[in-house]
Parts: structure tokens; C-alpha cells; sequence
């Protein structure tokens, strides 16, 4: 079965087009991104996808029910913790997330046990039955998340999960993620961050000014963005000799972006041991060198011909990374 199976989506707010016409499809087991910038449409589409907001038009099937005329049917399917996390500050954590088991129909005994064992799971267990009032940014994104798994819903939404987190924690998350998909929860996730699209999803949709723009593995996405780059800083006495010594190792194709040299490197780190050596060879030494791997932005760039970053300058070349 496909666990969500959305048709031309379209949902407006007066003059502006939150979703304009977005069409996805998953199959269950998996983990979907849904990758994009500030005002995207993401939580737009998840609003509508969990049932809390009607679109103008469109279809939307979630684990096989039909999300936009039968929501009370979806709901008892599905879990979501939101942008902003939807927390009672006068309860305890524990309260918070038993709360929620009850919504999903479980006795007081079973939304206390799984209760238990998801605070435990999410490293809240010792901070479990004090108010929310005295938690922290990051320990309410992950009550949160908690009480968005406790009813083991078949689908899972969470909408940019690690936003605000800490390092640290923000990798535990992953690891409790991974998880919980092993346990055969399907997962719809958003993002603004590549990097952690690439370790959690089996597949990415990136999304802009409400269309979906592109699909595929990480892989793929990469691939289109046209791979790695080598990007090297010299001191300007350096930059002509630099350049020579570099557009070999380029295969002709040099780039230069403000100060840095950029050089394709399909051999990945061979690339660079190239670009080290070549340095050497004239005696030049690099202030920066290192191996970059395209970031959301990149892929932005390649496939809008803008950046990620609304309000940043246009890119002068919009293409100069190219397609391979
Ligand atoms: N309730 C609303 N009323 C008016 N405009 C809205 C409303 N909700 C969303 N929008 C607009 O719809 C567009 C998409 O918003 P949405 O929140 O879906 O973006 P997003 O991808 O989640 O962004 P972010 O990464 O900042 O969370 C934005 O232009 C936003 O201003
Ligand atoms: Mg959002």
C-alpha cells in the first residue's frame, strides 16, 4: 500500500500560493524528505496531509484513507510534531505524552507504559515529571516527539524535527529515527538541511514556491548539482601560478568563485590529493584547502537558478556548477 498518495495539491492564502499543485507518492517502510526553504510549502503540505487544514483542491490518500473527507479515520493512523512544538506547559513531560496516548484510544496502563518507554527512548526519562514550564527549546522539540510516537502510528510527520537541537542531540535524534523506521513506522519528514535528508531519507522531494521540483535518491540529487568540489584559497601572490598549476587537475575547467578556486572532483578525495600535489609541484601553499560536498543550496542553485536563501544576492551564474 502506498502510505501517502497525494494529487495535485493546491492550497492558497489569499494572493499567496502555499502549495501550487503538488503531487507525491510513497510507499510504506520508507522514510520520504520533503527538502526546501523558508515558505517552501512544507508545513503547508503537512497541515493538509494530517488532516488540519482543507486544500482549495486536490486528492490526498494517507495510509489508505482518504485524508480529505474522512479525517477522524486518518487521524487514529498517523502521528505529527509540528514546526513548533505543542506542548502543555502546566503538565509534566509524562503528562504531556500520556495525554496524547489517550487521544489514540490506549487505557491509562498502556499510554503509561509507552509513555515510559518513549521518554526513556528520547532521553527525557529523567526529566520526566517535571512541569514543562522548566524545559528547555530542545527538550520540548523532543516531548514533542515523543508524544508524536507514542500511539505508534503507521505514518509519521515530522515537520523539521531538528530545528533549534543542538549537535549532539540532533544526532541522537537520527539514531532514535532510524529506529523507529526499522519498527516499520513510515516517515514524512522536512527539512532545510541536506545532510540530514541524505542520512535519514531513502528519498528526497525537493519543494519550492509551493511545486515539487525534483525527485530522487540523494544520489541523484547530488548528481544533478554536479557532485563534490575541491574548493582551494591562496594568498593573492599566488593566484596566477595557482591557476596554472590547478586547470589540469581541473580537466580544463577551472572556476573561480570570488576568491576560491573550484574544481570538480568526481574523484572525490583523488581529486584532492591531485590539487595538493599540483600545489606543491610550484611551490605554492594553500591557505584553504578541502573537498566540499553540495550542500541544499547547491542543489537550489542548480535546479531554480536561485538560492536557497531568498533575500541573497542572484547568483551572477546561476549554471556554473552545471549538469553533468
Ligand atoms: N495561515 C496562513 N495564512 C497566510 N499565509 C500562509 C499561512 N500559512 C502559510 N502561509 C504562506 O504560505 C507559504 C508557505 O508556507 P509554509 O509554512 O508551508 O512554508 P514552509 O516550507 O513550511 O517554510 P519554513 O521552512 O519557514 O517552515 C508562505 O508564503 C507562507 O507565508
Ligand atoms: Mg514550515
Amino acid at each position: 500500500m502506498q502510505a501517502v498518495e497525494a494529487t495535485d495539491i493546491v492550497k492558497t492564502f489569499g494572493d499567496v500560493v502555499a502549495l501550487d499543485g503538488v503531487s507525491l507518492e510513497f510507499e510504506e517502510g520508507i522514510v520520504y524528505g520533503l527538502l526546501g526553504p523558508n515558505g517552501a510549502g512544507k508545513t503547508t503540505l503537512i497541515r493538509v496531509l494530517t488532516t488540519l487544514l482543507k486544500p482549495d483542491s486536490g486528492t490526498a490518500t494517507v495510509a489508505g484513507v482518504d485524508a480529505i473527507n474522512d479525517p477522524v479515520g486518518v487521524r487514529t493512523k498517523i502521528g505529527l510534531a509540528g514546526q513548533f512544538a505543542a506542548v502543555d506547559e502546566f503538565l509534566t513531560g509524562r503528562e504531556n505524552v500520556e495525554m496524547v496516548g489517550q487521544l489514540y484510544n490506549l487505557s491509562k496502563e498502556e499510554a503509561s507504559s509507552r509513555a515510559d518507554d518513549v521518554l526513556e527512548r528520547i532521553n527525557l526519562i529523567d526529566a520526566a515529571d517535571r512541569p514543562v514550564r522548566t524545559y528547555s527549546g530542545g527538550m520540548r522539540r523532543r516531548l514533542d516527539l515523543a508524544a508524536s510516537m507514542v500511539g505508534r502510528p503507521e505514518v509519521l510527520f515530522l515537520d523539521e524535527p531538528t530545528t533549534g537541537i543542538d549537535p549532539g542531540s540532533r544526532l541522537d535524534l537520527w539514531d532514535l529515527i532510524e529506529e523507529l523506521v526499522e519498527g516499520g513506522t513510515t516517515l514524512l519528514l522536512t527539512t532545510q538541511y541536506l545532510d540530514e535528508a541524505d542520512r535519514l531519507a531513502d528519498r528526497i522531494g525537493v519543494i519550492d514556491h509551493g511545486k515539487l521540483i525534483d525527485e530522487g535518491t540523494s544520489d541523484e540529487l547530488k548528481d544533478r548539482t554536479g557532485g563534490s568540489v575541491v574548493e582551494v584559497h591562496v594568498a593573492e601572490q599566488d593566484r596566477s601560478t595557482a591557476a596554472s598549476a590547478l586547470t589540469p587537475v581541473a580537466g580544463g575547467e577551472l572556476i573561480t568563485e570570488g576568491q576560491a578556486f573550484m574544481i570538480p572532483a568526481g574523484r572525490g578525495a583523488e581529486t584532492l590529493t591531485d590539487a595538493v600535489r599540483a600545489l606543491d609541484d610550484v611551490g605554492v601553499k594553500a591557505q584553504d584547502i578541502g573537498l566540499r560536498r553540495p550542500t541544499l543550496d547547491d542543489v537550489f542553485l542548480t535546479l531554480t537558478g536561485h538560492r536557497a536563501q531568498e533575500d541573497s544576492e542572484p547568483d551572477a551564474e546561476p549554471a556554473r556548477r552545471g549538469r553533468r
